[in-house]
């Protein structure tokens, strides 16, 4: 979708549908004269189609609702753009406008940015293996013009369209590789999309080491995990911004589960249904260096992902079993299913080396963050307050929220090892902060902080306009507007 911006009225364009986002209140006569009192009052999520037949010069009015427009922030506008993108798309016109209906009393590049991520992503849909969809249902929009009044913020508008058109890539890059089916997606096949992805982007250098590699290495936990399987485990390095001087150097570290059985400790049904999502941190991991390598943001990005298969087979790991990991600690196999702890305690080893000025590490750890905060915020947890405030901070204001658990000392004894050093299981009570305490044994003293985002990568309904059934993108938003923070 092409998104620009220009300057002019949404009600003026000719031989369009002219979508326009309504504050809450009374419609301008011209409208209201269109449409039966009472059918529409502005409220969010709102819609209603008028046809002007000549009235005025569009061809269609889509009106949406952004509600109040005293508390009228980011979010709302995100939402009410992709109510608008998928209304329009019904009418088959393959370029639309879009416009507000009065004072935005937001900065007008954020103004642009809001809109273009609520277009693309409300747009967004995995059609890949959909065969003999009629027209209607493939159809998409090719050009968004979006119109302001004032003239003077057309280029601020055409900057925030453009950054925010980079941000929703990453994130439906992230939404794509999480809806790919694992059979898809093996650790070799997500390495070869690395691979593809920094052969897009030139600033991007892609390192795949493989498991002949890890294994003279001492990757422990990777190859313990990765065993049941017949897909040969990877450990995956994008970086960005090696060469730049004076910035600061992050670590994001990415579960990268291709499909989580259990292992020997297999799912039931409903438990499994959805594992594919299970490489939902190494996809935010993607996104967030894609999206920041196109920004330019002046920040040194390793992105890191530890990818397995958790499978049951002969040569799986056991529980019992003493997996001796990448940074000499051993760590007691309670529950294979307890996998993602296993492969990252590698990965965030592995992050140490770059001397980094903090380590973001995303993963679909456990079910108990879903307990804990349902599928709507992202499980924070850190060992440096300044760190998590920051990913907060972030979170709230790229609408990918999240909410901090604590990591106190008291946690970290409840996953003391028995025969080694650490166990990988600390008991159903405080399920998703033992599983924090456990990956920050292995960040050493960098600042780390942990994103269990279990419950908002995948989305069985989804909670607001712009998202659908499936990958969500969930952290890239919230990472790429926390790198975003540290450069400015
Ligand atoms: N990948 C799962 C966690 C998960 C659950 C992600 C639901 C997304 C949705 C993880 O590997 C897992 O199996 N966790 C177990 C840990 C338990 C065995 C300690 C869990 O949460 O049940
Ligand atoms: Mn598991
Ligand atoms: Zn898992």
């Amino acid at each position: 979708m092409r998104i620009q911006a220009a300057a002019g009225q949404v009600l003026d364009v000719a031989n369009e549908v002219a979508v326009v986002l309504c504050p809450q209140g009374d419609l301008p006569d011209s409208l209201a004269a269109m449409i039966e009192a009472g059918d529409f009052a502005g409220r969010p999520a709102q819609v209603a189609t008028l046809y002007p037949r000549g009235a005025l010069s569009p061809t269609r009015v889509v009106l949406v609702g952004l509600g109040d427009a005293d508390t009228l922030d980011a979010e709302r506008i995100r939402a009410a753009a992709a109510t608008g993108v998928r209304a329009a798309r019904e009418f088959g016109s393959a370029s639309i406008a879009i416009g507000f209906l009065g004072d935005v009393g937001l900065a007008a590049d954020q103004v642009g940015e809001a809109l273009a991520i609520g277009l693309e992503l409300g747009a967004y849909r995995f059609l890949r293996h959909k065969t003999g969809l009629p027209d209607g249902e493939t159809f998409e929009i090719e050009e968004v013009t979006v119109l302001t009044d004032q003239v003077g913020a057309v280029d601020a508008v055409g900057a925030g369209l453009a950054s925010g058109s980079i941000i929703a890539a990453g994130v439906n890059l992230a939404r794509d590789l999480v809806n790919t089916p694992g059979a898809d997606k093996t650790p070799p096949m997500l390495a070869d999309r690395a691979v593809e992805l920094g052969e897009r982007i030139a600033s991007v250098t892609v390192t795949v080491l493989d498991e002949v590699e890890l294994a003279e290495q001492g990757f422990g936990g990777i190859l313990a995990v990765g065993t049941g399987s017949d897909s040969p485990p990877r450990f995956i390095i994008m970086e960005y911004g090696a060469d730049l001087t004076d910035v600061p150097t992050v670590c994001l570290v990415g579960k990268g589960l291709t499909f989580d059985s259990g292992g020997l400790n297999i799912k039931p049904y409903e438990g499994m249904l959805n594992m594919k999502n299970d490489m939902g941190g190494s996809a935010a991991v993607f996104g967030a260096v894609q999206a920041a390598a196109q920004l330019e943001l002046p920040v040194h990005i390793v992105g890191l992902v530890p990818s397995a298969e958790n499978m049951p087979s002969g040569r799986s790991y056991r529980p019992g079993d003493i997996v001796t990991t990448l940074s000499g600690k051993t760590i007691e196999v309670l529950n294979t299913d307890a996998e993602g702890r296993v492969i990252l305690s590698d990965g965030l080893f592995y992050a140490q080396r770059y001397e980094p000025d903090a380590i973001v590490e995303l993963s679909t750890l456990t079910g108990a963050v879903i307990v804990a905060l349902g599928n709507v915020a992202t499980g924070v947890m850190a060992t440096d307050q300044d760190l998590a405030d920051r990913i907060l901070a972030a979170g709230q204001a790229a609408g990918d929220r999240g909410w901090q658990l604590p990591l106190w000392d008291e946690y970290h004894d409840i996953i003391k090892g028995d025969v080694g050093d650490l166990k990988n299981l600390g008991g159903p009570a405080g399920g998703a902060i033992t599983a924090g305490a456990f990956l920050a044994a292995f960040a050493g003293d960098y600042p780390f902080v942990h994103l269990d985002i279990a419950g908002t990568a995948w989305l069985d309904k989804p909670i607001t306009p712009y998202q659908y059934r499936g990958g969500t993108g969930a952290g890239v938003r919230m990472v790429v507007e926390y790198l975003r923070s540290l450069a400015s």
